[in-house]
């Protein structure tokens, strides 16, 4: 199979246009609407070959931003569709996802330069880090709080198990009765993020907040394009903040560690969340090296024939072979981890590592297709068929 055609030929496949704008869904059957983090990543691959496209996909993910700032994790564009999460608002979901928004933007822009894009998005851009900076930290303790797991992307992911308090061994319909569950949580505090957190779900997530910083200072970068002084200096002070902030609250025995709550219980599970600082260069070199020799590459942990496995395999809640149902992120490999740890790899110099990570992806799609998610023992694939992550592997050639 040649995966660079066919990864183009799936984001052409799953184009859509809907009310005057145009989006890619992630995959055609299990995910007919927009998703934000998909987007970001759909923008990122279009950047290298239809930089129009990808200018569109941004905006369209913008076009719902609501009134406070937030930009939602769903767009269902077509009335009539069986929704999959209904979270409240008319049309959209009242959750986010992780914000790579800015990295998005600036690197459809860094690929084809376009100030009359940037200009024209801008503003969007630093009302939605606006509320999360003001909205999603009411004690200004510089991390940003998640109100539910999917905001998170991850969304079953042991790390939320004790927030949850989630069984280890729990099935997907149970798993997905507590998110739902918590929905109700969610609407009963109307989605008001201080409320919600006090009340029912507060994560201060280690990706979530790494990907911030590195989007924070993407965003500060746009603004010095546009000499939009006084957004430039936001942009740089925070993403300093959240990362003094990140070292300080969620840094333990040499790896960042999730936390929940008021008191910062510390969420121990471990997943590749610990990577996740790679991409915003938030290890020091000597805890980067530690890190990738002793957990990200022994075998017994995260290093699988078939990839990085999301969760550890010293873990009692890891498994392999996900949910019959649908996807799993209790331990299947997902080409966006893939993709965040080839760029960390890179950004601290280790090339055959990166290379090695992108071979296995390839590999993945080779086998079994562009799947949601693979078994790491075998690479079997799971969950959604034509799901376009697959085509992240376009953005891993610099190797
Ligand atoms: C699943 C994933 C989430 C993704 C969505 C659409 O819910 O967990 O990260 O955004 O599918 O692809």
């Amino acid at each position: 199979m040649d995966v660079v055609s066919e990864a183009k030929k799936l984001l052409q496949q799953n184009r859509r246009n809907t009310d005057g704008y145009q989006y890619t869904v992630p995959s055609e059957d299990r995910y007919p609407y927009q998703w934000l983090w998909d987007s970001c990543f759909h923008a990122i691959i279009l950047a290298q070959f239809d930089p129009e496209a990808a200018q569109e996909e941004l905006r369209s993910a913008l076009s719902r931003q609501f009134p406070n700032g937030l930009v939602p994790h769903i767009i269902y564009w077509k009335p009539g569709i069986l929704h999959l999460f209904d979270w409240g608002v008319e049309g959209t979901s009242s959750l986010t996802q992780p914000p790579m928004l800015a990295y998005a933007v600036w690197e459809v822009h860094r690929r084809s330069p376009d100030p009359a894009f940037l200009e024209s998005i801008y503003p969007a851009l630093l009302a939605y880090y606006k509320f999360l900076i003001e909205k999603r930290d009411p004690r200004d303790h510089h991390l940003v709080g998640i109100i539910n797991p999917d905001e998170s992307g991850e969304d079953d992911s042991p790390r939320f198990d004790a927030p949850l308090s989630a069984p280890p061994d729990i099935t997907f319909a149970e798993h997905l009765a507590l998110r739902t569950e918590l929905v109700k949580d969610n609407t009963a505090c109307q989605f008001d993020a201080e409320l919600c957190m006090r009340n029912y779900f507060w994560v201060k997530d280690v990706p979530f907040n790494a990907i911030l910083v590195e989007n924070l200072r993407a965003l500060g970068h746009i603004a010095s394009f546009l000499k939009q002084g006084d957004g430039e200096h936001f942009a740089n002070l925070h993403a300093e903040l959240v990362a003094s902030a990140m070292r300080e609250k969620l840094f333990d025995n040499g790896v960042y560690v999730s936390a929940s709550g008021t008191d910062y219980e510390r969420l121990t599970v471990e997943t590749w969340a610990q990577f996740a600082p790679l991409f915003a260069g938030l290890y020091t070199e000597d805890e980067a090296e530690t890190l990738v020799r002793t957990r990200l590459l022994d075998p017994d942990s995260f290093y699988a024939p078939f990839g990085i496995r999301t969760v550890s395999r010293q873990e009692s809640t890891y498994r392999a072979a996900g949910y019959p149902e649908g996807y799993s992120w209790r331990g299947p490999v997902w080409m966006a981890p893939h993709w965040f740890i080839y760029r960390g790899l890179l950004r601290y110099g280790y090339k055959t590592e990166a290379s090695d990570i992108r071979a296995k992806s390839v590999a993945l799609l080779e086998r079994s297709g562009f799947r949601e998610c693979f078994d790491p023992e075998t690479g079997v694939g799971q969950g959604a068929h034509g799901f376009t992550w697959g085509a992240l592997v376009l953005d891993m050639d610099e190797a």
